[in-house]
């Protein structure tokens, strides 16, 4: 793999998006800075390495033509694409009977489809790059859902498995197409989520940090493995909850505590 590869970064003007495209930047490479805020994408791109080099594209992924055109535009701009790195993602912190339809689609527009349509608008420019990669950004609980978050688990498990699937549909392509699942992490995502109960957040403590996160997803482009946890007990955690749902059950209600904690 060349150094100073071209890289769209999904979510970039913030937490883990906006980790990603520093560390790319101080690794040499070109980035393609997508998000909604122009004025946090350009505050980013102005931090960066190289700063002229990067481009700021403006976009809200629910709208079809923004991403057609957002995409177009990183690829006129490099002339390829090497990696992907879709870290754009919502979260909604509700039980069941609390969900909003529109706030349910929104979360699949946003964690799921924009995925999906950021991929297909990616391949031309994908087919010409370098060793080409995509880095979907799942979770912890992509692989176990728990309660008060089930419609985020349910994007993140969709996406999971689109990731099996484009893995092998890329494969002959020479596309690889990876996920890496973070934990809690200390980024704004807790403060603009939508959480009509103010549930109350996660410990962000023992939290980790984006930078922390970005490593190991650029560490994925360098050696592509197709799914990887932040740490080894969260793959556990997945596995066990396969294979023995009932215990894994009794052990997250112990966990997690009263229903109104969740
Ligand atoms: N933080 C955690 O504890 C944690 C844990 C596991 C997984 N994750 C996942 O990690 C990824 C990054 O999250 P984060 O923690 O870095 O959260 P964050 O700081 O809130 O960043 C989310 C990013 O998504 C962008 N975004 C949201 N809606 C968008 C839209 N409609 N169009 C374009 N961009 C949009 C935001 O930019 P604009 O507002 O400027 O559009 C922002 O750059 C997400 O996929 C999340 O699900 C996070």
């Amino acid at each position: 793999m060349t150094s100073g590869r071209r890289v769209l970064v999904t979510g970039a003007s913030s937490g883990i998006g906006e980790a990603v495209a520093r560390l790319a930047a101080a690794r040499g490479d070109r980035v393609a800075l997508l998000a909604r805020r122009a004025d946090e994408l350009e505050r980013v791109r102005r931090s960066l390495e190289r700063r002229d080099e990067h481009v700021v594209l403006t976009c809200d992924l629910r709208d079809e033509a923004a991403v057609r055109a957002a995409l177009a535009e990183a690829g006129r701009a490099f002339g390829a694409l090497d990696l992907v790195v879709h870290s754009a993602g919502i979260g909604y912190r509700a039980r069941l009977d609390e969900l909003e339809t529109r706030s349910i689609d929104r979360v699949l527009a946003i964690n799921v489809t924009a995925v999906l349509c950021v991929n297909r608008e990616a391949l031309p420019w994908l087919e010409r790059g370098d060793q080409p990669v995509v880095v979907h950004v799942g979770s912890v609980i992509a692989r176990r859902g728990i309660p008060g978050q089930l419609v985020y688990a349910a994007s993140k498990a969709a996406l999971a498995s689109a990731s099996e699937a484009l893995r092998l549909e890329w494969a002959p392509r020479g596309i690889q197409v990876c996920l890496v699942h973070p934990g809690v992490t200390r980024t704004p995502f807790f403060d603009v989520q939508e959480n009509p109960h103010q549930r109350p957040p996660p410990d962000l403590a023992h939290a980790d940090t984006p930078e922390q996160v970005a490593r190991v997803i650029l560490d994925v482009d360098r050696r592509p493995r197709p799914e990887v946890w932040l740490r080894s007990r969260w793959r556990w955690f997945a596995i066990a909850g396969l294979i023995a749902p009932k215990a894994t059950d009794r052990w997250l209600a112990r966990k997690l505590g009263p229903p109104d904690r969740q």
